[in-house]
């Protein structure tokens, strides 16, 4: 089936098979690798990306729910080479360790300050509860968030 949809701001129209998994669209069909693949079952978040404005495991949606989207991912964060805020407040904040939760971790904060600019830490820690890290630690993450929220309006 043929859908249309944006992915960072670029129009893309796809013949695709409609069993095909968002994520194997981005990472396989488009290249975009950020988006990790952990569990595939919508248990770990480490696949998530922006989807009209919220954040969803790419792992469980499928590409006829793509059709008119607007998908964002890690790649989209950036812009002319400056690293979106959330991304230098996880530097800063040594909130990475082997990396492979951050691109879900950035895009679930990302949805969050983009409907909420100043969260609770309370509301932080729900808006990632769906994404798993077994490195980092979750304080550094929740410290990064804020300060991202705090040190500019998303
Ligand atoms: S890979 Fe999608 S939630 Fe784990
Ligand atoms: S930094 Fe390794 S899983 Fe989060």
């Amino acid at each position: 089936m043929l859908i249309e949809f944006k992915v960072n701001g670029k129009s893309y129209q796809i013949d695709v098979c409609p069993s095909m998994r968002l994520i194997d669209l981005l990472r396989d069909e488009l290249g975009l690798t950020g988006t990790k693949e952990g569990c595939g079952e919508g248990e770990c978040g480490s696949c998530t990306v922006i989807m009209d404005e919220k954040a969803v495991n790419s792992c469980l949606v499928l590409a006829p729910q793509v059709d008119g989207k607007e998908i964002i991912t890690v790649e989209g964060l950036a812009e002319d080479g400056q690293l979106d805020s959330l991304q230098q407040k996880f530097l800063e904040h040594s909130a990475v360790e082997c990396g492979f939760c951050t691109p879900g971790m950035l895009m679930s904060a990302k949805a969050l300050l983009m409907k909420n600019p100043h969260p609770t830490d309370e509301e932080i820690r729900t808006a990632i509860a769906g994404n798993l890290c077994r490195c980092a630690g979750y304080a550094k993450i929740v410290a990064a968030i804020k300060a991202a929220a705090d040190s500019t309006d998303q």
